[in-house]
């Protein structure tokens, strides 16, 4: 059985990040696609500790660092943030650890966080993730056309959003499903 879990970010997390963010594997999923600099990889890193508005965790399988996770825009006064995920390592892909992560941050958002809604934006060609969104519970809620410039061309791009008042009734069938693959969730 293959354990995953989400860490807090460390220093020994900063060269990482740099080489996974500009890699073409996670590059192409981000909206922005030019080559990030160590200067400008620099700052972002050095900015998240002193903003209360994002969190940002490692995924490990068994303990090999393999992916990132996280919430932006953590609203309080509208009980709601925002997420997104990646998972670096192409080789993990498809092995149950982005229906994990799906399962776990919704579980810590509604949970930990008391947050009444999560919601995410995907690039509509990433049709995998928003679809796992959608077997997760989210909801297609938008549309938003020619949103981001992808290569030199407009892409469009699909707002999902989760309720938690809807997950109580989700939630059973989604840890069965997990179990299946051989993940333990509380
Ligand atoms: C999409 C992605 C995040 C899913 O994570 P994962 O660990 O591979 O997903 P899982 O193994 O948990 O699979 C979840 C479901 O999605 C399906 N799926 C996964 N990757 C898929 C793909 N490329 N195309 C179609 N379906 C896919 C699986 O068949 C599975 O369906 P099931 O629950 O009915 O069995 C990952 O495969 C991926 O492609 N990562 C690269 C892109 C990325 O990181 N995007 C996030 C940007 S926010």
């Amino acid at each position: 059985m293959t354990t995953v879990t989400l860490r807090d970010l460390t220093e020994e997390d900063r060269e990482r990040l740099h080489v996974w963010r500009n890699s073409p594997e996670v590059a192409a999923y981000m909206y922005t696609d030019h080559h990030i600099s160590r200067a400008e990889h620099n700052r972002w890193f050095d900015g998240l500790s002193a903003d209360p508005r994002r969190r940002y965790w490692v995924i490990e399988t068994d303990g090999k660092p393999v992916g990132l996770a996280n919430l932006a825009e953590i609203d309080p006064s509208h009980s709601r943030c925002a997420w997104a995920y990646y998972l670096a390592d192409p080789s993990v892909r498809g092995l149950g650890v982005g229906s994990f992560v799906e399962f776990w941050m919704i579980e810590h958002v509604f949970g930990a966080l008391g947050l009444n809604r999560l919601w995410c934006e995907v690039l509509i060609s990433n049709e995998a993730v928003w679809k796992l969104h959608q077997s997760y519970g989210f909801q297609r809620e938008a549309l938003f056309r020619q949103h981001v410039m992808k290569n030199g061309q407009y892409q469009d791009v699909v707002g999902l959003g989760l309720l938690a008042e809807d997950w109580p009734a989700l939630r059973p069938a989604l840890k069965a499903r997990l179990e299946a693959k051989g993940y333990q969730v509380d």
